[in-house]
């Protein structure tokens, strides 16, 4: 990489190859362990924050628990400072020093960065953002998890967009990953359609789309049998034959199970997400079941009522469960524990998340306390990654049960919104894959937008209006940094990165508020690991678009004499626009190029 920055000793965790700010952090580091003995450049380091507004870094002296006041402290550092190809100014404010880096530096060095990681990267593929912390590990994440012939509901949609951008968060950082779609294809419900389809079943409304007809059998059925108790015992009847592996019971579930899946992969696509496993609740085997029933009785945490078989979890201020129904028929709690056991002897993980809504909170603690009392010493990988409700979604038509209607609504909000403005609009070659993915990118980023566990209610024409913080507004940034290209023909291809003179843009604040938070962007991925929130990311995607909309009119490239200024120009609008597209296909977004 073309780095004229003098060297710094290495401080371990970091990697200013792969995060450039981490060479301003560790030459702030070393300024203050230079200057305050006994302090070492790693427990300085620590302690180099961000700023709050305008200031790059701050470090609160309090922390280092040196002796002294900060004021002395805060003299010892500043004394004889000069500034250097690192840092320009050091400024104390009570507690607190502030650090300003070297604008000239700042700006080269980020942009150097970016573009090698971008077109240069030794991996062959843009790499700008991701770290290799987790350089052979491997974890197994498991997303969406619908309910065959039940509604595909908006918390299945979260669970969804949410899994989606941790297996891009876990992949940017190297880890290998495996996604799984657990889905509930399982249960007595299979016993009511299967009874239900006798009844109500139609082999050509099946094929026109088996997810709905499913339902609506299930629908029906499930009204009887509010009418005739027998229907029930029927559907247990027959899921117990199911159970026992009866084929001529089990011939019409897996093709209604393989039709729904088929339809479900086509949504998913839609969406820009995939899963390298379709799994569920009817492939866990019997023996983990039978196991994990025998282990917990061997503790005495199993008791006996009417035949049905449950765990005392008591202890632990988690209730008791239902392990196993008299008819001896498994449940969704068993089936989890031993798919857990399953997943492990198969993937051998080192981590494994489940994305599934907070209301399940007992239940996967449960699942997880009991195979910590099993004595499973990956029990504590595993972890629940949880989320809230979402409030009043429904179609103009009323409430959307199905992914594909919502979809199928969104885009066509989304495609009238665009329509107001006809002059524009006769612009666009391909209105309806523009209206489909601006407002998918709605309800992602309406979803994603605040911390997981907020609940948020549903709101189409908020999360698809090109005012305020929305998907819509991120695409159009998005495509005005691409246009750039497509205006200023004149000025490409450009030169390389050592031939393009960014002294000018080191004078605008604009520009330098741009570059300060494109060299953030490594550390936005780490939080976001640490963190499991989409929020930093999409709170960082909107502070750049921001950014950039206040540079347009004074940092032109239109018209622009200047052919040098130009030039830098393009070249930071270029970086923005490669930054902004990462950040949105993080979150699983497709960045549009015209809309
Ligand atoms: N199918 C379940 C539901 O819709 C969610 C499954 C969550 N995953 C799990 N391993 N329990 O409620």
């Amino acid at each position: 990489m073309v780095s004229t920055l003098p060297s710094l000793p290495h401080v371990a965790g970091t990697d200013p190859s792969s995060c450039i700010l981490d060479a301003f952090r560790t030459a702030i580091a070393k300024r203050l362990s230079d200057t305050l003995p006994p302090l070492t450049i790693e427990q300085a380091y620590t302690g180099v924050d961000y700023g709050k507004k305008g200031v790059d870094f701050t470090v609160a002296l309090p922390r280092f628990r040196l002796p002294g006041k900060p004021e002395e402290l805060a003299a010892k550092v500043m004394i004889d400072f000069q500034p250097d190809d690192f840092i320009a100014t050091i400024t104390h404010d009570k507690q607190f020093l502030h650090f300003q880096l070297n604008n000239t530096s700042l700006v080269r060095e980020v942009l150097n960065h970016i573009h090698t990681l971008t077109y240069d990267s030794p991996s062959g593929k843009p790499s700008y953002g991701t770290n290799t912390s987790g350089d052979g590990k491997t974890i197994v994440i498991e997303f969406s998890s619908p309910n065959i012939a039940k509604s595909f509901h908006v918390g299945h949609l979260r669970s969804t967009i949410i899994g989606a951008f941790l297996v891009n968060v876990y992949q940017a950082c190297g880890w290998n990953v495996t996604s799984l779609n657990y889905l509930g294809d399982w249960g007595t419900q299979f016993g009511m359609i299967a009874v239900g389809f006798e009844k109500y079943g139609s082999q050509e409304e099946l094929k026109r789309d088996a997810i709905k007809h499913l339902y609506d059998v299930y629908v029906q059925i499930s009204r009887d049998a509010d009418a005739d108790p027998n229907v029930k015992v029927e559907a247990a009847e027959f899921f117990k034959r199911m159970e026992d592996g009866d084929e001529s019971a089990l011939s019409n579930w897996r093709e209604w199970r393989e039709m729904s899946i088929k339809k479900y992969i086509e949504a998913y696509d839609q969406l820009n997400i995939s899963f390298d496993r379709y799994t569920g609740e009817s492939e866990v085997g019997k023996e983990w079941q039978n196991k994990a029933l025998e282990e917990l009785d061997k503790l005495g945490l199993i008791s006996d009522v009417k035949g049905a078989k449950l765990v005392d979890l008591e202890k632990w201020k988690m209730g008791k469960a239902v392990l196993r129904k008299a008819d001896g028929t498994s449940i969704y709690l068993t089936r989890d524990i031993a798919g857990a056991i399953e997943r492990y002897e198969r993937y051998k993980f080192d981590k494994m998340i489940y994305v599934v809504a907070s209301q399940q909170d007992l239940h996967l603690s449960q699942f997880f306390k009991i195979l910590d009392l099993m004595g499973f010493p990956w029990a504590n990988r595993l972890e629940h990654v949880n989320y809230g409700l979402v409030l009043g979604m429904s179609t103009r038509k009323g409430t959307a049960v199905f992914l594909d209607q919502i979809i199928k609504e969104a885009s066509s909000v989304m495609h009238e919104q665009m329509k107001r403005n006809q002059e524009k609009y006769n612009t666009i070659e391909d209105p309806e894959m523009v209206s489909q993915e601006v407002g998918i990118t709605g309800i992602k980023i309406q979803d994603m937008a605040a911390k997981r566990i907020n609940n948020y209610t549903f709101n189409w024409e908020r999360m698809l209006s090109f005012e305020g913080d929305t998907g819509p507004y991120l695409q159009y940034a998005h495509v005005r940094l691409t246009s750039m290209e497509r205006k200023n023909p004149e000025l490409l291809p450009l030169p390389p990165p050592s031939q393009i003179d960014t002294s000018s843009l080191a004078e605008s604040t604009h520009a330098r508020d741009i570059a300060i938070l494109l060299g953030s962007y490594p550390d936005v991925v780490k939080t976001a690991l640490k963190t499991h929130e989409p929020s930093g990311v999409v709170t960082f995607a909107f502070r750049l678009a921001h950014a950039i909309s206040s540079a347009w009119e004074t940092l032109m490239v239109k018209g622009e004499k200047d052919l040098d200024k130009a030039k830098a120009r393009l070249w930071l609008y270029i970086c923005a626009r490669d930054v902004l597209g990462a950040a949105m296909r993080l979150l699983s977004i497709r960045p549009l190029e015209r809309m």
